[in-house]
Parts: structure tokens; sequence; C-alpha cells
């Protein structure tokens, strides 16, 4: 949540700025904001509420030749303090106006900072948490042993803050420099020829370097055109960890679709791939980092999946592959709900925390929970060196690449099959399976993303289906077994993109309560399993379908081809091939990608950035 850039180089530090808020803009779209430090020593701020594009309109009006300088910063805001209208943009400045501060994450002493600083008559102009670290800075700039020196002063306002927060800082005293630092929010070093950058994500400075270093906890940089600098908030010199970004610009430019939310469903074969190469070398599978022995993995009694939204469906599916494979009691959990509960956990109890961005607020802190409680943590992450594989003992990452649009497609499919992938590690350290089994399940994955590419070849008829289906008021979708959370993620995608009320159950639950909602001609999508594969449930599902057709409900099944038997039960058949059971959530949640990004636009959406949404959610 919230997009953060600064720069120090020999371009104009407006364009590298703008050119990295808008890559990163699915991080927020309340505000933007950017400052520069002129050729004029003078520090120059504009911000303006809404969309980028505002702020732009707003820099033409002023005239970009007024922001000629080689040293600023730039942000895109979600709104947490303070409704989203200019003067609680950021850039946010003291008093003087010669500090400026751009900030992610929430400051949760703020209240009482707030007070002080009024108490000392500063007056303060915005209703942001933010604004008070500017005065705070200020006044540490000007007094004390930390005059007229910039990272000291930060450092020692950083030492005052609660909660999470990425800062960055420019003084027009200090034309050179741009200070960065970090608690519990994400920050990346770019390192270029003779400029430096910092930012929340890599994708805001891909375009000038692949060479990146991921700071540590309560670190602070100091970036100028020769480099960079860091140390922690004592100031005493720390290492980051350098990193070479393994995708480039291409990955985080739309690529001709008209969103990227479109490219990345397109994108989900090779996604689906990437996850898998690297993690099955001389038959075995093989995690990324492992900072547990294998005799911890071995003596994991149960295991808990933590997530959030799309991640947390990602896990619904992995419990009955995990349970199946190891016989090991698989609990998933709602982040957000895990750690309020006071869970059974031990030092046997594995926590597999799954997070796109790496970042998630809520899933951190089951993190963190978990670790206190002595169980250890295995990360599915798609972010290089985010927090949550930090602090995690062992990690998979997903390699799916960036994800832009704030709905999850590709991460989805990436997160279902590494978290398969867990699966297998457990079962193999277990021995609940035996190496050929192992190797046998790989294969099946490996020819997933072939599966999905027949998929994405036939999902026109699912673009005509959405159009029609655009002036629905309501959608409900249904599945059993790994179908169920499959039906959950495609309600999840129409709720997000196309403000519809959408409802995902348990069919076997319909009788129960929700066929009181069936209504002639409701439109309900139907995540058949296969004939074969699981014969009952399917034989169970095809009374479903009787059920509530019968109620005038309007049906959308997705089936496998050539399943005649649910052929007479559907007002729109939607195929997808035959696979194993268990992976069938990698080829029948894409007709549901699809039909959501489809209805969305049919009603005139932005599907790559949804109301009220952001892509990395940091605050709990
Ligand atoms: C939905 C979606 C969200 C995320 C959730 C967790 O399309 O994208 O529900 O899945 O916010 O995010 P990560 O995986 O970054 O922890």
């Amino acid at each position: 949540m919230c997009g953060i850039v600064g720069y120090v180089g020999h371009r104009q530090a407006l364009d590298v700025v703008l050119g990295g808020l808008h890559r990163m803009e699915y991080r927020g779209y309340d505000s933007a904001g950017v400052a520069v430090l002129t050729d004029g020593k003078e520090l120059v701020v504009e911000r303006k509420a809404g969309r980028l594009a505002n702020l732009e309109a707003a820099l033409d009006v002023k005239g970009r030749a007024t922001f000629s300088g080689t040293a600023g910063m730039g942000h895109t805001r979600w709104a947490t303090h303070g409704a989203p209208v200019d003067r609680n943009s950021h850039p946010h400045r003291d008093s003087t106006g010669r500090v400026a501060v751009v900030h992610n994450g929430i400051i949760e002493n703020f209240a009482a900072l707030r007070a002080e600083l009024e108490d000392a008559g500063v007056e303060l102009s915005s209703d942001t948490d933010t604004e008070t670290t500017a005065h705070l800075i200020a006044l540490a700039y000007d007094h004390g042993d930390t005059a007229g020196d910039l990272p000291a002063s930060v450092r020692t306002v950083c030492r005052r803050l609660e909660g999470a927060f990425t800062l960055v800082v420019t003084h027009a005293d200090q034309p050179d420099l741009v200070v960065a630092a970090r608690r519990s929010s994400p920050l990346v070093v770019g390192v270029g020829e003779g400029e430096t950058f910092v930012a929340s994500d890599v994708a805001a400075f891909i375009e000038h370097t692949r060479d990146a270093v991921e700071l540590g906890q309560d670190q602070l940089v100091v970036i100028g055109r020769d480099g960079y600098e860091i140390t922690d908030f004592h100031g005493d010199a720390a290492d980051g960890k350098p990193f070479k970004v393994d995708w480039d610009l291409s990955a985080a430019e739309k690529g001709g679709h008209e969103y990227f939310m479109l490219k990345e469903i397109e994108e989900q074969p090779e996604a689906l791939a990437n996850t898998l190469r690297g993690h099955f070398q001389s038959g075995r599978i093989v995690l990324d980092e492992q900072r547990m022995s294998d005799q911890d993995l071995r003596d994991v009694d149960k295991v808990f999946v933590v997530a959030c939204g799309s991640a947390y469906h990602s896990g619904l599916v992995a419990k009955y592959a995990i349970e199946h494979w190891t016989r090991l009691p698989v609990e998933v959990e709602l982040a957000s709900e895990f750690r309020y509960r006071d869970p059974v956990l031990d030092r046997d109890t594995l926590v597999v925390a799954v997070s796109q961005s790496g970042e998630t607020a809520d899933t951190l802190e089951a993190v963190r929970h978990a670790r206190e409680q002595k169980a250890r943590v295995l990360a599915v992450c798609n972010t290089n060196g985010a927090q949550i594989p930090r602090e995690s003992d062992a990690v998979l990452y997903t390699h799916a690449g960036p994800e832009i649009g704030v709905a999850s497609t590709k991460a989805f499919l990436a997160q279902v099959a590494a978290n398969y992938l867990v699966g297998l590690a457990l079962a193999q350290a277990r021995g609940t399976k035996y190496p050929d089994e192992v190797a046998r399940e790989f294969a099946e994955l490996e020819a997933m993303p072939s599966a999905v590419s027949q998929v994405l070849a036939t999902v026109d008829q699912v673009r005509e289906l959405g159009r029609r289906m655009a002036d629905s008021r309501a959608v409900l979708f249904l599945g059993r077994h790994v179908g169920f959370p499959v039906a959950l993620e495609g309600a999840l995608k129409l709720k997000e993109l196309a403000y519809m009320h959408a409802e995902g159950f348990a069919a076997g639950e319909l009788k129960h309560g929700p066929i009181a909602l069936i209504e002639d001609g409701l439109p309900v999508v139907v995540v058949m399993p296969s004939p074969k594969g699981r014969a009952v449930l399917h034989a169970k599902m095809v009374s479903n379908i009787s059920e509530i057709q019968a109620r005038g409900a309007r049906t959308i099944v997705i089936a496998e081809e050539g399943d005649e038997r649910v052929r007479p039960f559907a007002d729109e058949l939607v195929e997808v091939p035959a696979v194993p059971t268990l992976l069938q959530p990698l080829v029948s949640t894409v007709p549901l990608q699809v039909l959501a990004a489809e209805i969305a636009r049919a009603r005139g959406y932005d599907v790559d950035k949804p109301r009220n949404l952001a892509k990395s959610v940091t605050v709990e």
C-alpha cells in the first residue's frame, strides 16, 4: 500500500520519479505527489488527490521546467489517515517547507506526536500521521546534536516512531542526497551508473537498473549519485543484501494489452512453468531457502496455512492435496483471524504463510505470532526478499513475475502450484510418498502450463458470456471438494472487479440455506468435479444443478471436456481439459478470472485498479 520512489543521479528526477510512480500506481491511487530538489537549490512539491493523471495535469499547468533537478522523490497513496484530498496527499512538509517526507505504513503513536507538536506551537496542515514526521525531522535538523545532519535527524525520529513505516526524506539544504528508512514496510535500493534509487518495489526502477539491494528491519539508507550507505537507526554501519532482479521492463509493462490483468491472465502458463522450474532436482523437491533442518520437516505433526484473500483460497486448495499426500492435519486460516484466537502451536507445527507481495500486514503478523510460539514458518511468496520470507524458516518463491493488476490472477495460480510443491516436499520428508510417486506428481504438475494454455485458447466464449451477464445483479458460485475454493475465488474476482454481489458456496451446503437465494434468471456458476476422477461428487453435483435449475437459476457450468452427463443441466457450458482431480483448480479458475474481467469491462470499470483496493495491504 502506497508506492514510494526516491532518486539521485544524472537524469531529470521528475521523469524518473513519474516513471516509477506509473509502475507503482497499483499500490494505491487515492493521490500522487512529487518533490524535486531543483538546480536552484529549492525544494518544489506538487501533489494531487486522485489518479496520477491528475498530478501530471497539475505539473503541466505549473510548467515542468519548475521541477528541473536531479534529485527527488514521489508517492502514490492508498489513504489510511485522512481523506483522499489534496492537503492529505504526500509529500508532506514542515512549516518552513524545507523538509519533505513521503511515507508508506501507519505511525501508531501519531496522536501523541501530533499533540506534542501542537503543544510546541507547530501548526499542522493535514490530517495525516505522516506530517508529524516532517515537523519532527525539521526540529531535529535545526537543533541539538543532530543539527545540520539529515540522516542523523531521520534516525532520531525513526527511533521514536511506533508502527510500520517506510519514509523517504529530502531537505532543501541537502540537494544531493535522499534519505530513506524502513520498519516492517518494503524498501529496496536500485544501484545504477552514477545514479541511485530507492523504492517500495523494484518495478519503480527496473527501466534503469536490475541491480538491487534489500534493506533489513530498522535500517536507514542515504542515497547519492555515487552509491548508498546503510546504517541501523543508531547510526552503526549495516549491510544490505544485494540481488539481481530476474525479470525486465517488459514484464512490468502492458505489452499491447488493454490492462495488466488481461496480460497476467495470458501469462499464466509461463508463470506456472516458472514456479515449477528449479524446484525438482535430482529426484527431490527443493525449496529456495531452508533455514530449518530436514529433521524439522520430518517432525512436523500439524500444518496451518495462513493467508488473505486469493492467497487464502490457494491455501484452501492446498489442504486437499497436503492432507492426501502427507496424512498430516491441515488447517487453513485467514491471517487476520489466526493470531487473535490463540491457535495451538508448537515447534512441530509448520505454518505455511502464502503471500504474493510478502508484505501483507495480517500475514506478516501471523508469521511473527507463529514464530513467537516456536512454530516453524515456510513462506510461499512471489517477491524476492520481502519481509515475510525474510522472517520465515524456509521459503518457496513462486517466480511468477511482477503482478501489477490489483486482482490476483497469475500469482494465485502460481500459489496453488507452489502449495502443491510444499505438500510434496512434506510427503518426501515424511516418507508418505516414495520418490517415484513424488516424481510422478511433479510430472503431472509439469503438464499444467499446457493445460492452462488450452483453456486460454477457448475463452472467447467466456468473454461473450461475460458481456451478456453485465447487467446481472448478483451471481452465485458453487463447487465441491477442490472446486469449492475455486467457487470462492470466482466470487471474489467478480466482487472486486465488477462491484457485483457474488457469493461462493460449497454445493452441499445449498440446501442448508443459500438455496433460498435462487430466483428466476439468477446466474449460478457451477464448478463441476471430474466425472471420472470423482464420480460420486459428480453425481451429487448434477443433482444440485437440477435442483437450482428447477427453481429458475441460469446455470453456467465449468466442466471437464466430454462430460455429457452435465450437458442437459447447463444453460451455458464452458469446457476445460481433463486433468487429475487435485490439479483441477489450475484449469477451472481461469474461465472465472476471464468472466469477472469481462463483466467489469462491460460495466465500464478499470480492471487494473478496482475502487478502494490496493495491491499490497500493509495495514491490518
Ligand atoms: C484478490 C487479491 C487479494 C490478495 C490478498 C493477499 O484478487 O489479490 O485478495 O490475494 O490481499 O495478498 P498477498 O498475496 O500479497 O499477501
